[in-house]
């Protein structure tokens, strides 16, 4: 198969050796049911027992504290319409630049009775602490504010934001699939500070696709989304689906030694990129704010992003046109609108998001020939104006 370069690692991630072996015999002989008294559901349950403490230590929580889900979307759904179902109905905040994920359930809420509030962000994508201090002085109920965005790389200070949420009491949520595996995140430090729920998913790591977790405090009640035999603790009932359980624990371990070693390499490499963009026009969003290491999102006036993205793929470049997830909608980033940006240069918008796997001649070679399609797209426009 013709293999272009990828370098879309937040849309997901290859599943890593390591992960993929250590999935293989639950796949197999190891093929048994997590609630069966019997040899074959006992080594099935040690698996995933042992699974939920690989996660557990890599995000700084409690085993007791990690509620498998089946991704990233149905964590940040758990948090969100579970605690809402044992609540009357209030006040539920979240940034204008959540992922739909989080966005649609809060939306849901709205619909039966909730008063919906997406707090504002700055031109660099920053939540914006007034909009923020007027929303919790409102006593929601539930609070959503993402630690890392999935287009724009931006980084929230999320601790800071818990701390000043704790006088409304809220369940303050937070939806950390894209942070998690890019720059530490500490369950722990992060719930002294005032979070009680973190997301976190499997694929975006490394790991397989169908496995995630919402890492949540205790004293949280939710109701689950789906009820059955009582699994994880009541609040996800079903089978485990035990080989992708297991590789997410494996993934986890990974992730959490990259992030250890340090994220130089990374930065360096988005330093090159984005240099490189500069010198050829584009304007990089989010460029002043603190953002993950392996992210960059930009644009180049008067250049459609589809249309760009469809030409590197076909030169051998996987990139993203806004976020992965919304493709199939033409409409300009909600993200980019949020931070002020104009519909047109909105509309340009562009993704690359490198990992382990990139390296600096990847990089090179992508801004050589980038360099081409866009001179044969400017010519285009100017033969149309
Ligand atoms: C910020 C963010 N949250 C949630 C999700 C959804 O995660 P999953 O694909 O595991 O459902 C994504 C996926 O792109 C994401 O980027």
């Amino acid at each position: 198969m013709f293999a272009p370069v990828y370098f879309d690692y937040n849309a997901t991630t290859p599943v890593l050796d390591e992960v993929r072996e250590a999935m293989l015999p639950y796949f197999s002989q190891r093929f048994g049911n997590a609630s069966s008294r019997h040899e074959y559901g006992r080594a099935a349950r040690l698996a995933v027992d042992t699974a939920r403490e690989r996660v557990a230590a890599a995000i700084g929580a409690h085993p007791t504290e990690v509620v498998f889900t089946s991704g990233g979307s149905e964590s940040n759904n758990l948090f969100i319409k579970g605690a809402a179902g044992c609540m009357s109905p209030g006040g539920i905040a979240i940034s204008a630049i959540e992922h739909p994920c989080v966005r649609e359930p809060a939306r849901a809420l709205a619909r039966r009775g909730w008063t919906l509030r997406e707090i504002a962000v700055d031109a660099a994508g920053t939540v914006v602490a007034d909009d923020f201090a007027a929303a919790i002085a409102a006593k929601p109920g539930i609070v959503s504010i993402m630690l890392a965005n999935n287009e724009t790389g931006v980084i929230q200070d999320l601790a800071e934001l818990a701390q000043r949420a704790k006088p409304s009491r809220a369940w303050f949520h937070s939806d950390a699939v894209q942070a998690f595996g890019k720059i530490p995140v500490e369950f722990r430090r992060l719930n002294a500070a005032g979070v009680h729920g973190l997301t976190i998913s499997s694929h975006k790591i490394g790991g397989p696709k169908g496995a995630a977790a919402l890492v949540v405090d205790k004293r949280v009640e939710l109701e689950p989304l789906i009820a059955g035999g009582g699994h994880e603790r009541g609040l996800r009932s079903g089978t485990e689906n035990v080989p992708a359980i297991v590789g997410f624990g494996v993934a986890c371990e990974l992730a959490a030694a990259r992030v250890a070693d340090g994220t130089s390499r990374l930065l360096e490499l988005r330093a090159r990129l984005e240099s490189g963009l500069a010198a050829q026009g584009a304007a990089i969003f989010g460029f002043g704010a603190e953002r993950l290491p392996n992210t960059v999102y930009f644009a180049m006036a008067g250049i459609d992003g589809e249309t760009l993205v469809g030409q590197m793929d076909r030169a051998g470049y996987a990139i993203a046109s806004g976020a992965a997830c919304s493709s199939a909608n033409p409409e300009a980033s909600h993200v980019l609108l949020a931070m002020g940006v104009a519909p047109d240069l909105a509309r340009g918008a562009v993704r690359i998001s490198l990992g382990p796997e990139s390296t600096v001649a990847m990089v090179d070679d992508f801004l050589a020939v980038l360099n081409e399609k866009l001179r044969h797209l400017r010519g285009l426009a100017a033969l149309a104006a």
